[in-house]
């Protein structure tokens, strides 16, 4: 304990940072949360906890299972205002963005105003499911900085906390890993159940060094979010093609068959957008490898919805990967 105390403190100088945008948005979403998630969770609980009821006992409350959080990690490339004021761009990210409970979203570009992040959630809560939003700073160690962005459906999952990784006294990440941990149904059981979510983007010519460190800050961030049951990092993690041979990945802790980390994308997976490319470069992993985790796959968005490739490609050059969380 004090062993971890000390590398924790020497190596890792956590800062907490739960940033939202503006005390308004915090009371309102919490107020929001307080009012809305009974609603909204019966709501789009009615048809299962139907079946239930009709199925088995009168006691509804006691035989209510609740589907898996539906999770996504999207590099949606340079999302920015160019992007965000293009309405027929805009609904086809929210048509994705809205499949999903929790949504990581990297590559945000909203720097000069803010407003692309909002039109989005503008966008998400037109849907009429009530989203919220948490971000991290704009991280980067030139002028060319991203933002990490979780939008997540309120009454599906619910924010507790947030962590921003600082690496000063190393740096090795490009853009340090951001956590957001929430609470949410699992399947398994009545109670609401912990889990955290890591996003990276690795800088691709060093995605090798960025994912050997992943391990310890994962495992560092699990033992600041205590309660949760696991953490998930995910993203665009460039593993893979000319970033990431096959000798590396096989290096790499968090790929090791039967280890300790559940990889959760094939190597042989495409999260490119383009035909000419077949890289895996986006990822996700999770710690312990007992993380109830099923449906992992790239949503092929072009597919989905009969795009061109060069309309996709207007979407972004990655596919979200996704999964469910028991
Ligand atoms: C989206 O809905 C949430 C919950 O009602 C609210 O707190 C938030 O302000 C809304 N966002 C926008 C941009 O309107
Ligand atoms: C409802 O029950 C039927 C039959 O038992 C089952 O096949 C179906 O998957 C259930 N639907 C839901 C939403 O649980
Ligand atoms: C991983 O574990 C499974 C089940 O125990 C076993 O069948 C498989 O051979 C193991 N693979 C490796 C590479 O150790």
């Amino acid at each position: 304990m004090d062993i971890l105390r000390a590398v924790k403190n020497k190596h890792c100088n956590y800062s907490k940072t739960a940033m939202m945008i503006g005390g308004a948005v915090v009371s309102g979403i919490v107020i929001a949360t307080i009012i809305l998630v009974p609603v909204l969770s019966s709501m789009s609980k009615k048809n299962y906890q139907n079946n239930v009821t009709r199925s088995h006992s009168s006691d509804s409350h006691a035989t209510t299972q609740h589907p898996p959080l539906f999770v996504a990690a999207f590099n949606i490339k340079s999302f920015g205002d160019s992007k965000s004021q293009n309405k027929l761009l805009l609904r086809k990210i929210v048509q994705i963005i809205s499949r999903y409970d929790v949504a990581l979203l990297q590559e945000v570009r909203d720097q000069t105003s803010g407003k692309a992040l909002k039109n989005l959630w503008q966008g998400l809560n037109a849907t009429g499911s009530a989203y919220g939003l948490v971000h991290s700073k704009y991280l980067g160690r030139s002028s060319y900085k991203e933002q990490y962005a979780f939008f997540y459906r309120i009454g599906s999952a619910e924010l507790t906390d947030t962590l921003q990784y600082d690496d000063s006294a190393h740096d090795i990440f490009e853009r340090e890993p951001y956590t957001a941990e929430f609470t949410y149904y699992s399947t398994k059981g009545k109670r609401r159940k912990r889990i955290a979510f890591m996003a990276l983007h690795a800088k691709p010519k060093e995605a090798k060094r960025e994912l050997k460190e992943l391990p310890s800050v994962m495992k560092l961030t699990l033992n600041h979010f205590r309660h949760s049951h696991g953490i998930i990092a995910m993203g665009d993690f460039n593993a893979d093609c000319s970033y990431l041979s096959n000798k590396r990945k096989g290096d790499l802790e968090i790929f090791k068959v039967n280890g300790s980390f559940k990889s959760l994308i094939d190597h042989s997976a495409d999260t490119t957008v383009a035909s000419t490319t077949d890289c895996a470069y986006d990822r996700a992993v999770a710690y312990p490898n007992s993380v109830g985790v099923m449906d992992a796959k790239v949503f092929d968005f072009q597919k989905a919805f009969h795009l061109s490739e060069a309309e996709a490609k207007k979407v972004s050059d990655h596919f979200p990967i996704e999964f469910k969380v028991l």
